[in-house]
C-alpha cells in the first residue's frame, strides 16, 4: 500500500470525512470516532437507522483505556489472546466516546483489527476509527474495493488493499462483570473464547439479547434478487439460477451458472468465497434468483448459517 494514500486517507478522516479500508473481515466505512458530526455521516451514507451502534476500531491498548474507564480483567485477557484480529468487545463506554458511535448505548464495541492498511491508517490518524460495514443497510457486505464502489460511490475515499482473507464479519462478545455473553458469531468460535476464559460460563445470544445488540436484525445481508436455500437434488431450480456451492459433486445441477466457494466443504473457503460469490450472482444480469446450499452448524459453520439465513429471510421458500 501507498503510504501517501494512507496520508491522503488519514487526512479526511481528521478533517471530518469518510474513508472505506480494509480489515481482515470485510471492508469498514471510516470516520473519526470522537467526532460525533462525522459518523453522523457515516450512518447517512450507509442509510443506517440511528439505533444501530457502530464499533470502534482502535491501534493500540493505549486506545482501548482511553474508550473505556478500567476495562475488567476478562477483557483484559481477551484482547491480548484475540487482538489484533476479529474479535469486537463491547464493554462500558468512557465519556469520551460520543453518544451517536453507541446510539445511546452506555457500552461500546471495540476491536484492534488484524490487517496493516486499517492499523496503518488508525495510528497515522491518531485517532479510533468508528466503522460499520462498507455497505447499505442491509445489503451485502464488501468484501473488495468493487463492493464498496457499487454501494457507496460517494464515499470520500477508498483504501485499496484488495479481497479480504476472512471474508465475514468479527465475533461480537460482551463483557459485564464477570459474565461473558456471545453476541454475533464469527471467525473466532464460541469454544476459543470458552478455552481463553477458563472458569468463565459464556452466554450464548437468544431473544432477550436483542436489547443489547439492537442491529441485529433477522432480515440483512441480503442481494438485490432472490434468494434461497438450496438443497442438493430436492430443491427444483427455477430458469435462470445461480446456485452456489459449497463442494464439487460429480454431476453438475441444471442452472445458468454455478459458483463454488471451496471444492470440499472447507468452511474457511466458504467464510471467504461467500459475501464474494453473491455479489458475483447479484451483478450478472443473466440470473434471476439466486440459490445457496446450506453449511452444517458446527464450528464457523453457526457464523456462516447465521449469515446465510439472515441474507434468505425475507424471500419465500421455494420448497
Ligand atoms: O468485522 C466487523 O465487525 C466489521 C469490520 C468493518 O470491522 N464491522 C461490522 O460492523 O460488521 P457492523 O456495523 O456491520 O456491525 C456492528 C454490530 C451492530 O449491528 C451491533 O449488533 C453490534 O455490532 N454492536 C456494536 N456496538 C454495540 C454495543 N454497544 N452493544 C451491542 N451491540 C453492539
Ligand atoms: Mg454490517
Amino acid at each position: 500500500m501507498n503510504i501517501k494514500d494512507i496520508q491522503t486517507a488519514a487526512r479526511i478522516i481528521n478533517d471530518g470525512g469518510l474513508v472505506a479500508f480494509p480489515t481482515e473481515t470485510v471492508y469498514g466505512l471510516g470516520a473519526n470516532a470522537l467526532n460525533p458530526i462525522a459518523v453522523a455521516k457515516i450512518f447517512a451514507l450507509k442509510e443506517r437507522p440511528s439505533f444501530d451502534p457502530l464499533i470502534v476500531h482502535i491501534g493500540s491498548f493505549d486506545d482501548l483505556q482511553m474508550l473505556s474507564d478500567q476495562p475488567a480483567e476478562l477483557v483484559i485477557k481477551l484482547a491480548e489472546k484475540f487482538w489484533p484480529g476479529p474479535l469486537t468487545i463491547v464493554l462500558p463506554k468512557s465519556r469520551i466516546v460520543p453518544d451517536i458511535v453507541t446510539s445511546g448505548l452506555p457500552t461500546v464495541g471495540i476491536r484492534m483489527p488484524d490487517n496493516e492498511i486499517a492499523l496503518n491508517l488508525i495510528r497515522t490518524s491518531k485517532c479510533p476509527i468508528a466503522a460499520p460495514s462498507a455497505n447499505k443497510f442491509g445489503n451485502l457486505s464488501p468484501v473488495s474495493s468493487c463492493h464498496v464502489k457499487k454501494q457507496l460511490p460517494n464515499v470520500d475515499f477508498i483504501l485499496d488493499g484488495g479481497r479480504t482473507r476472512i471474508g465475514i464479519e468479527s465475533t461480537i462478545v460482551s463483557i459485564d462483570g464477570n459474565v461473558c455473553t456471545l453476541i454475533r458469531p464469527g471467525k473466532i468460535t464460541i469454544d476459543e473464547i470458552n478455552d481463553a476464559l477458563p472458569g468463565v460460563f459464556v452466554f450464548n445470544t437468544n431473544e432477550s439479547h436483542k436489547l443489547i445488540a439492537p442491529g441485529l436484525l433477522k432480515s440483512h445481508y441480503s442481494p438485490a434478487k432472490p434468494l434461497y436455500l438450496y438443497k442438493y437434488h430436492k430443491t427444483p431450480i427455477p430458469a435462470k439460477s445461480g446456485l452456489i456451492l459449497h463442494c464439487v459433486n460429480n454431476r453438475i445441477p441444471d442452472c445458468e451458472r454455478v459458483i463454488y466457494t471451496s471444492r470440499n466443504n472447507n468452511l474457511h473457503e466458504v467464510a471467504a468465497n461467500l459475501f464474494s460469490s453473491l455479489h458475483a450472482m447479484e451483478d450478472d444480469e443473466q440470473i434471476k434468483q439466486i440459490l445457496i446450499e446450506p453449511v452444517i452448524e458446527e464450528g464457523l459453520g453457526i457464523a456462516i448459517m447465521d449469515r446465510i439465513k439472515k441474507a434468505v429471510f425475507k424471500y419465500e421458500s421455494i420448497n
